[in-house]
Order: C-alpha cells, then structure tokens, then sequence
C-alpha cells in the first residue's frame, strides 16, 4: 500500500455561514491536492465541520433546537459550499459523526494510559464565548479583562489535565530539526519564540456536563465531556484511521490560518506523540483577510459574500483573486476595485483574450486545422512549465501564478509582434503563418494544463475549444508539442465575458 499525498483544511466552527476567510483557506487546500495529483501523486484531501462546544449548544438553544438537528442543518449549507468552490475533498468530517467520537475516546483512553491526564481542583476566571480559563496575563493593565473575551465569571472545579509542561524541550528540538514542520518561516520562528519564552501550563480537556453537554463523554468519566479542541485536532487522525484501506497518516499538510497555529504547532503535536502516532510533516499557516482594510465583521457588515461574488464573476474568477493577490502567509486585503481590475486584465485583457485570437485565428486562417509544428514559443512555455512543476511542489501558489502569466504576456506580445491577420495577407507568408498559430494555439494547450488546479473549469473550456477529449490534469502533458499537426479544434468561445460599468 502506497501512503498518500494528505492534506487537511482547519474544520470550520459550524455557527453561522462561510465567509470569505473560509473560502480562502479550502482554496488553498483543494488547489494543492489538484497539484499534487497533477504531478502524478496519489492524494487524499479532507474538510469538514467543528460541531461540539458551549458556542453551538447555545445557539441551538436559543433556537429551540437540539444541538444536534441544528448542526445536521448548517451542515448541509457548508457541504453545499464546498461543492459550490468546487473542492475536490475525498471526505468530509463532522466531529459529531461515531467514527470520530469513537477515536476521540479511544485516544483519550490511551492517553490516561499513559499517565499523561490527571486530575485537579482548579479555580480560575471562564470566557465562556472563548470557552476557556484566563489567567492573571490575560488581565489588561487596569485589572479588567479585554471585552472581546466576553462575561468572565469565576469558577472553581475539578477537571482532567493533559500534561504539556514536560513536553516542551523535544518540541523546541523538533522544530529546530523539520525546518518544513511550521511554514512560512516567520510563523515557525514565532512558535519557537514562544515555547523559549513561556512555561506551558497544563491544558485542561474536561468540561462538567452540568455546564456544557455538546461535547463527547470522556471514557473514564462519564461526568466530564471533551474540551473542544481535543476534539477537533483529531479529526485529521481520526478521519485518516477510517480509512483503513488507505495509508493516509502521518499527514503532509495542514493548512490552517494564523489564529490558530498554537493548537497545531503545540497542543497538537505533543497529543500526538502521547497517542504514539507520527507527526504531520507540515503546518502550513496563511493569513487573515480584510476588507477594505477593516476587520471582516459581519456586525458591522464589513463582509465579502463569496457566493454572491462567485454568482456574478464564476469560481474561477474568485479562486484566481485570492490565490494571486495574497500569498500563503501575509494577511491581505479585499477590494471590489481590486477584484475587478484584476479579472478584466489579467482574465479577461491576459488569458482570455491570448486563448480567444489564437483559436479564432486558426479558425479562420486554417479552418481550425492546427499546422505543423513549431518551436519559437517552445523555451518560454517549457520554462514556466519548470518554474510552476518546482513551485507547486513547494505549494507556492502565488509566484506559480506570476510565473504562468509571464507566459500569458510572452504570447500576448508574440501576437502583436508578429501580427498574424498581417502575415495572414501575404500568400508568401503563409508558412511564416502556420508557424505563428502552431505557437499560439500550442501555448494555449500547455497553459491549460498548468493552470488547471487553480482554474479547472477555465481550463476544461479551454481544453473543449481545442477539440481535446480528456482533461488537462497531468502536469506531464505540458512538455511542448502536444498538438498534432491535421488536428481539428472546436469553437473558439469567450472565456472572461467582459462586464463593463454600466454607462452613466
Ligand atoms: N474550529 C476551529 C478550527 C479547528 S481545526 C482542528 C476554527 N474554526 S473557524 O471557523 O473559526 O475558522 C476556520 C479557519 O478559517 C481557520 O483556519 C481560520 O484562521 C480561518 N479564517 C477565519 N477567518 C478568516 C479570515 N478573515 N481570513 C482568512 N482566514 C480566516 O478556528
């Protein structure tokens, strides 16, 4: 059994409805996975929804709902978004499903085992919106503590504790040895900086069931549920280990936002190592988006709807703004100026165009006929095929953008430095111009196939209008001279249909 390629998104908190930063992260995911089968490796691509805690009962409550029904619904709309993004996810995980809980039970029980949980008496101030204890740290300079963690109130009582304080020197060691664990760099040196600098403290795993019942029992006491996020981390495990046909663990990426890298860079691997499971091979940590340099909120309204923005431009418009305008790392910036500056000339004015007057000018110079084959354009598309073949292995999508449109502008200018409709004039000309279109029609193919885990519905376009049976899904295929010469191309159609502002 071969192991295979896996990758795993954050699981979204099941309250409320996808925004933008969710759309993102799963982008990004799914955009990997279809690189990754693209250069011939077998994968397998997870998301899914984080249903237990204090948050989801409350709200299910107040809906009058159980928690359960209440998830069962909001569930459906984020299956529906996933579909929607067009993800290529081979499951999708809920932690309120048995398997999980079966193996959230099962590790706890290994845990305690091990000795790695005891329990204590515990008296502390509660978040009960962040659902977790604060300590004096968290209190602001005037004693109070900040807003944003909600009422506190104090609590004293008695729960199980994971041990972490012990754990902390191999970690550093670790992370000092996998320089790829935490990606990008800045991220791992903070974490490094963070476990020199602090003591950890015990995490605590248990919640009482009379305070919070939307939770999975802890096997050796029935009195206690699961803290959330003991919960939620084992969804990469426990997913994994359910498929038993499959060699998926330890995984290869986890791609989650800069929130919430301490439970995977920390908490996570040291569970792992007390469950005597392999760690992942690699955190991957993006950043958050604005909009309009403001926080996205939906009480103040400051969003970005992605299906309303997916509606009106297409998926491959809004995959392609995000991937591009943000690499995985910084935070970056929504704005409907930007969006739409980028789709008109880089979609519509780059490659919707260059495909466009290449295939509309084979149809019309040779009636569709591709002629014999031609190398100037070969050096250009064989360098951005090696550039992006490199770059996505690295799971660099942003610059394997730039590199692909390097080749979009080269045959963009190579139109007008030849000026085919000139050459097309000129009966002296004619074998001048068959190369001229072998060329561009041939750039087209191979752009197809390098672009089609960011744009795959552009691309199986783009392949279709070629006359090409398949999908361009094999980064092999973009070695230069795909096309055959005597090969017929079908209807050339506008990819990035112009939306021009409505005249004033
Ligand atoms: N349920 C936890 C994750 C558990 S993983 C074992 C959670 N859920 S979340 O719904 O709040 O966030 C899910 C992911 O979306 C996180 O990786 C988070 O960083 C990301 N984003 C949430 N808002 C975001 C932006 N505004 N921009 C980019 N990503 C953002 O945390």
């Amino acid at each position: 059994m071969n192991k295979r390629f896996y990758i795993t998104t954050a699981i979204d908190y099941v309250n409320g409805q996808p925004h933008l930063g969710h759309a993102y992260e799963k982008i990004i995911a799914d955009v990997i996975a279809r690189s990754r089968r693209s250069l011939g490796e077998e994968v397998f691509f997870l998301t899914g929804l984080d249903e237990h805690g204090q948050k989801v009962q409350q709200v299910a409550l107040a809906q009058g709902k159980s928690p359960q029904a209440y998830c069962d619904e909001l569930a459906v709309d984020w299956q529906a978004f996933a579909k929607k993004l067009e993800l290529t996810n081979d499951d999708f995980v809920r932690t309120t499903q048995p398997r999980h809980k079966e193996f959230v039970q099962a590790g706890l029980s290994r845990v305690m085992a091990a000795g790695k949980v005891y329990k204590k008496t515990y008296s502390g101030y509660y978040s009960a919106r962040e659902e977790t204890f604060l300590t004096e740290k968290d209190r602001r300079p005037d004693g109070t503590f900040d807003p944003s963690w909600g009422e506190v109130t104090e609590l004293q009582e008695e729960n199980y504790f994971f041990k972490l304080g012990e754990q902390q020197a191999w970690l550093i060691e670790y992370i000092e040895q996998n320089p790829s664990f935490i990606q990008p760099d800045y991220r791992r040196n903070e974490v490094l900086g963070f476990l020199k600098n602090n003591t950890l403290e015990d995490l605590c795993i248990s919640r009482p069931v009379a305070r919070l019942n939307w939770g999975i029992p802890l096997p050796f006491d029935p009195a206690y549920v699961t803290y959330v996020w003991f919960d939620a981390l084992v969804n990469y495990a426990s997913t994994a280990f359910a498929h038993q046909e499959l060699e998926l663990w330890p995984a290869d990426i986890h791609v989650i936002g800069k929130d919430i890298v301490k439970f995977h860079a920390v908490y996570w691997p040291i569970m792992l190592k007390a469950m005597d499971l392999p760690l992942p091979k690699q955190i991957l940590v993006h950043g958050w988006w604005q909009k309009d340099g403001a926080r996205i909120s939906k009480s103040t309204g400051n969003v970005v709807d992605p299906i309303a923005v997916i509606n009106e431009w297409g998926l491959d418009a809004f995959r392609f703004y995000v991937l591009r305008e943000l690499d995985i790392g910084p935070d970056g910036n929504w704005t409907d100026a930007g969006f739409k500056a980028r789709y008109q000339a880089e979609l519509a004015n780059g490659l919707g165009n260059l495909v466009n007057r290449s295939l509309s000018m084979l149809k019309r110079y040779r009636n569709g006929v591709v002629p014999v084959k031609s190398t100037e354009l070969a050096a250009d598309a064989t360098k951005a095929a090696d550039e992006t073949r490199a770059l996505l292995q690295q799971s660099q999508l942003q610059a394997a953008l730039q590199s692909i449109w390097g080749l979009v502008n080269r045959a963009n200018k190579y139109v007008d430095e030849t000026a085919p409709f000139k050459l097309a004039k000129d009966p002296a000309q004619a074998q001048r111009l068959d190369g001229v279109l072998y060329n561009l029609v041939e750039t087209c193919r191979v752009l197809a196939v390098l672009l089609n885990p960011f744009l795959p519905g552009t691309t199986a376009k783009i392949y279709t209008q070629l006359g090409l049976s398949g999908a361009p899904d094999k980064l092999a295929d973009a070695a230069w001279g795909g096309l055959a010469a005597g090969h017929t191309i079908g209807e050339p159609a506008a990819l990035f249909p112009r939306k021009d502002e409505p005249k004033k």
